[in-house]
């Protein structure tokens, strides 16, 4: 089993390049099954999510290349069965894009239910009204979804909340179908602009993304192209967050400032410095951390991604801090974690309240999902002593080279692989 070990209390310094934004490969790579030629991507994180992602791609028939360690290739022509294999379909949330991309090409589609970071109810309701209003009709047997259309035809959607998931599969189904597609109280996040640049690289007529509305003319060819995505913007504030944890100085490059806006007004909120050049940020605190009320909201809101994260650094700064998550039913598991290493945090319905505290000590903690993980890095480095996090396997699902680049930036950070002394490892020894 690994973990991660951390000696904390060293101010961070130096600088980090942040990799292509997990949240747009996920639903690119799925996309690829809409092309008519090869595609390249050149900036793949070799991240779990995007690995099994292109498993899956490879296990329906797909040929995908390795070109170098982050460029890949693409060829999705010789894919004949719209399905999804059961068992991988139900390892995580982004398996749910194959039911757009998969219906946009085939007109049918099978995918299980998706799984996902256990962050309360994740329903698919408005990615299956968008599939029935461009005219598939949807089954659910055994847990696997089914789609099925004689056609698809643009139509009017109306999603009833903000979804980036539902606004992208709506996108990923009507790309190819009759006629225009309008759709309406779509998510604006910048991933969600990516995959349509994506597809209109691509030859695809997609306009208004990052809006309210967007509006798609289906298309009969999508050509190959060789595409490289936006920088991660979660990943990018986490280290930010990391700096302003341990009292550091660093330059976070290779970012999109406009994507981070939210993330800096709440850092410089906490009294952290942030100096915004064209593709980087340097970060740094100059006193001490100052309490503050922060909300999650969908883009260009604060975004629920860095929730953890921000709470986290809240538990340092003098005086009571309250952060609320508006966005998904339960997202605090990381609290009872950070009370072990001496956070006063606690949950308070769709809110932690935070009392800070004048510093927190190293303990052995356990991640519950990708960003909870994130978290507990963080506190970690900040914290006195060692910390050892557990389930790591949250973490590398969406952040490439964690360790190597906390260590790049200074920490007494590395990965450990500890023998499991379960039963059945001591049933093996006997
Ligand atoms: C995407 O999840 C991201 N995952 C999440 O990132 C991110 O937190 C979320 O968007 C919000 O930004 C991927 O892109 C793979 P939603 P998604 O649909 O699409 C409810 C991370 O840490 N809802 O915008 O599942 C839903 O339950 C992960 O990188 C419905 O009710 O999020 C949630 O409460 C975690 N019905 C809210 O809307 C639906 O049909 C927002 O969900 C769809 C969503």
């Amino acid at each position: 089993m690994e973990k991660i070990v951390i000696r904390g209390g060293v101010p961070l310094s130096g600088s980090v390049t942040i990799s292509a934004a997990k949240n747009a490969v996920l639903p690119i790579v799925a996309a690829t099954i809409l092309c008519d030629e090869p595609v390249v991507l050149e900036n793949c994180p070799q991240i779990s999510d995007i690995t099994f992602c292109l498993k899956i791609l490879s296990s329906m028939g797909a040929d995908i290349r390795m070109l170098s360690k982050n460029k890949v290739r693409f060829d999705t022509r010789s894919l004949r069965i719209p399905k999804v294999p059961y068992e991988m379909a139900t390892a995580f949330r982004a398996s749910s894009y194959f039911l757009g991309a998969l219906l946009g090409r085939f007109h049918e589609a099978h995918v299980a239910m998706p799984g996902g970071c256990d962050l309360g109810d994740r329903p698919i309701d408005q990615h299956l009204k968008a599939f029935t209003a461009l005219g598939a009709e949807n089954t659910l047997d055994g847990g696997e979804v089914s789609l099925y259309a004689d056609k698809l035809i643009g139509s009017l959607v109306y999603f009833d909340m903000n979804s980036v998931g539902a606004t992208i599969n709506a996108i990923l189904a009507a790309v190819k179908a009759d006629g225009y597609t309008v759709l309406e109280n779509c998510a604006k996040e910048p991933h969600v602009v990516d995959v349509a640049n994506f597809l209109n690289s691509m030859g695809a007529e997609i306009m208004g993304a990052g809006t309210d509305t967007i509006k798609i003319k289906g298309v009969k060819y999508l050509k190959g192209v060789e595409y490289s995505v936006i920088p991660d913007q979660i990943e990018a504030g986490t280290y930010m967050v990391a700096a302003a944890m341990t009292g550091g100085d660093i330059i976070v490059k290779n970012v999109i400032p406009k994507h981070l806006e939210s993330i800096i007004v709440a850092l410089r909120k906490i009294g952290v410095t942030v100096e915004e050049f064209d593709d980087s940020v340097r970060v740094y605190t100059t006193g001490d951390l100052r309490n503050t009320k922060i909300r999650t909201m969908a883009h260009p809101g604060f975004p629920t991604d860095m929730q953890p994260q921000i709470s986290t650094l809240l538990t340092l700064a003098k005086g009571t801090s309250i952060v609320t998550e508006e966005i998904f039913d339960s997202r605090f598991a990381y609290a009872k974690e950070l009370r072990r290493m001496g956070a006063n945090i606690n949950v308070n319905g769709k809110a932690v309240c935070i009392e800070g505290v004048d510093k927190l000590s190293g303990a052995p903690v356990n991640a519950s999902d990708l960003r909870a993980g994130a978290a507990l890095v963080i506190a970690g480095l900040a914290a006195e002593g060692t910390t050892e996090i557990g389930n790591i396997h949250f973490i590398e699902r969406g952040y490439e080279n964690i360790v190597e680049k906390f260590s790049g930036l200074g920490a007494n950070i590395k990965l450990v692989h500890t023998i499991d002394y379960s039963d059945n490892e001591i049933k093996k020894n006997a």
